[in-house]
């Protein structure tokens, strides 16, 4: 009795207390109240495929399982023929060239990699432009990692995209990260290559990390597009990417790391700071 009074007075850590529940279990359970309630609620929430990945790949998956050597842990950084594939299939529908051995890192989904980019990069305090409205696990892996949230306001007017003239007002000599996500979740706003140029000389000037968090490049669209495919975009941004979205396979996803970030060779420490000349480790 005694060990359990003591046990109950052990507090979380104060980086808990920033978090609520997340947006959307809290979004979901009001929707499942109100839909015993009766009402007929069109849910625009998660965004869950409402498709099974194609045929070949459950085929594929099914058939590797039974293999018996197909259970051990996988390398820190996935398999070559894994980091290989998405190589080829950047170079095929972006025209990017990655180094599989160093550039990619196979991840089981977003929020694993912002929280990793996140931890890797933030220290208590430093900055970081997280897009309103937007995806919310940016805001609340932004607040575990204990940094400064500055907000920037997409709106309507202009056309959805960042206002970098608005964004300069800040003071932005603490930011390190920005966080974008062209085709942007929850307006629909396309990429374009002008905003990723833009995007890619903004990051250049401030000296801040861009990462585009991709996952609907093949959404209704024809032209899929990288931040990657800017000339001198590896120098300043990391792209994420999924296969949920364009292939309903959940929970697979990788972001490309510029080999000078030097996180990859890093796997079992992820939270070791990436070291690179003039940025801000
Ligand atoms: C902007 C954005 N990024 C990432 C994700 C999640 O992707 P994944 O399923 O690959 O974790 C979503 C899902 O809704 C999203 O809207």
């Amino acid at each position: 009795m005694q060990n359990l009074q003591k046990h109950s007075d052990i507090c979380p850590a104060n980086r808990v207390s920033q978090i609520k529940e997340y947006y959307f279990s809290k979004k979901l359970k009001e929707v499942a109240d109100m839909n015993a309630k009766g009402l007929d609620v069109i849910s625009l929430g998660i965004g869950s495929p409402d498709r099974p990945p194609h045929i070949r790949t459950i085929d594929a998956l099914c058939e590797d399982s039974r293999k018996e050597d197909a259970h051990g842990y996988q390398p820190y950084i996935g398999i070559p023929a894994l980091r290989e594939a998405f190589s080829d299939w950047y170079k095929r529908w972006y025209g990017v060239e990655l180094n599989p051995k160093t550039e990619i890192q196979p991840l089981i989904g977003s929020k694993e990699g912002i929280l990793h980019i996140s931890l890797a990069f933030l220290n208590p305090g430093d900055g970081v432009l997280v897009p309103n409205p937007g995806y919310p696990t940016y805001t609340s892996v932004s607040k575990l990692a204990e940094a400064h949230i500055i907000n920037y306001e997409l709106t309507e007017k202009n056309g959805w995209l960042p206002d970098f003239e608005a964004i300069e007002k800040n003071d932005l000599s603490n930011v390190k990260l920005m966080w974008v996500n062209y085709p942007h979740m929850p307006t629909g706003t396309p990429a374009s290559i002008n905003l990723f140029e833009r995007l890619v000389a903004f990051g250049k000037k401030h000296n801040i990390i861009i990462v585009n968090d991709n996952p609907y490049s093949f959404i209704l669209n024809e032209k899929p597009l990288s931040i990657l495919s800017v000339p001198g975009a590896k120098d300043i941004c990391i792209e994420m990417n999924s296969m949920s979205k364009a292939h309903n396979i959940l929970r697979s996803y990788f972001h490309t790391i510029p080999e000078h970030f030097d996180l990859c060779k890093r796997q079992r420490l992820w939270l070791c700071l990436p070291v690179r000349n003039g940025m801000k480790v």
